[in-house]
């Protein structure tokens, strides 16, 4: 770190100010930038003369060029953080957040600058008035008992109008039957306020199941069909194991084959299942890990499963 040198952009703002502080307490060499649109004199009182100010505009390649000169690591603060502000005034905000981040990242590129840090928007956490802002869903988790086995259960009301992917990713469990860890990826969705659009994204797990058909809203008798991803890249012949939630033991399998109901992917990671009768069905891929877990000293397998749950449902009959 001590041949760090940082460029601070919008280092006459809010954060920037506080960030230049910081920086020349730990003892860097550091230049800021900012056009002082929204940035004020004041915000660089406590810093004044212990640093190199460019006034300038990042959209001007020139400027850009001079800031990131000589920088290692620049943190990208200038824009114009205020969501109402940018709906009012799009082309402004286009340029400023825009065009002023592509003229900056291609100028630290071609300097060799080896770290951009770019700041996000509080927007993203939506409306939720809580602070501090968290990322953790981990507090939000209630004890269960689900089937007479411990579980959790996580209660979200969506806000807005969207598909949301509710991901869970576990710590490795071991499974002394089978001498291996277990990580199954498990998602599901939930589509909110009549907005249908997104589910057919991957969510970037390392192993999910990328759906196929629309996995909400559909009947008990539909086929449902899915992607098997790992690592992104579909996995040939993958086999899929599907299970019923037999929630308050409705069902009874006929015999041992009936539990579980297995289908093969094709070359594409692509598989089929009819789904005979109603309720909320998992579809569970599994593959084996590349590394492996060290278990007392001794290395062990890793089962990574992509879990998908999706609801199916019977018509209404008048
Ligand atoms: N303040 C917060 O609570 C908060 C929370 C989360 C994220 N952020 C993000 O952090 C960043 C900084 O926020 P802030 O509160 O310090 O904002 P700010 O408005 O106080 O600072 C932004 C600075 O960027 C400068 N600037 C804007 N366009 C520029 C351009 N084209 N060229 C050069 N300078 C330009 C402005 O003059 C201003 O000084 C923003 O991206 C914001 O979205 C802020």
């Amino acid at each position: 770190m001590s041949e760090c040198r940082f460029l601070v952009t919008g280092c006459a703002g809010f954060i920037g100010g506080h960030m230049l502080e910081l920086l020349l307490a730990k003892g860097f060499p550091v230049v800021g930038v900012d056009n002082f649109s929204t940035g004020k004199q004041e915000n660089l009182a406590p810093v004044r003369g212990r640093f190199e100010c460019i006034e300038g505009d990042l959209c001007d390649p020139a400027v850009a060029r001079r800031a990131v000169k000589g920088a290692t690591h620049v943190i990208h603060l200038a824009s114009i953080p205020s969501v109402p502000r940018s709906v009012a005034n799009p082309l402004e905000n286009m340029h400023s957040s825009v065009t002023a981040t592509v003229t900056l990242f291609d100028a630290a590129a071609r300097a060799g600058v080896s770290r951009v840090v770019q700041a996000s928007s509080s927007a993203v956490y939506g409306d939720d008035p809580a602070l501090p802002k968290s990322e953790d869903m981990l507090p939000g988790l209630q004890a269960a008992a689900i089937m007479d086995n411990g579980a959790w259960r996580f209660e979200y009301t969506p806000k807005r109008p969207g598909v949301y992917a509710g991901v869970m990713e576990p710590e490795p469990y071991w499974e002394p039957a089978e001498d291996r860890y277990i990580i199954h990826y498990t998602k599901t969705y939930l589509a909110a306020y009549g907005d249908a659009e997104g589910w057919d994204e991957p969510t970037g797990l390392k192993t999910e199941i990328l759906p196929l058909t629309r996995p909400f809203g559909n009947y008990a008798g539909n086929a449902f069909q899915g992607q098997v991803l790992l690592d992104g890249k579909p996995v040939p012949g993958a086999m899929v194991e599907i299970e019923c939630y037999n929630r308050d033991g409705a069902y009874a399998a006929p015999n041992e084959y009936m539990i579980a109901q297995t289908v093969k992917a094709d070359a594409n990671g692509v598989f089929t299942y009819g789904v005979p009768f109603a309720g909320w069905w998992g579809f569970a891929a599994l593959n084996g890990a590349d590394e492996r877990m060290l278990r007392e000293g001794e290395p062990k397998d890793v089962e990574l499963g992509a879990v998908l749950w999706a609801e199916f449902v019977a018509p209404a009959v008048k």
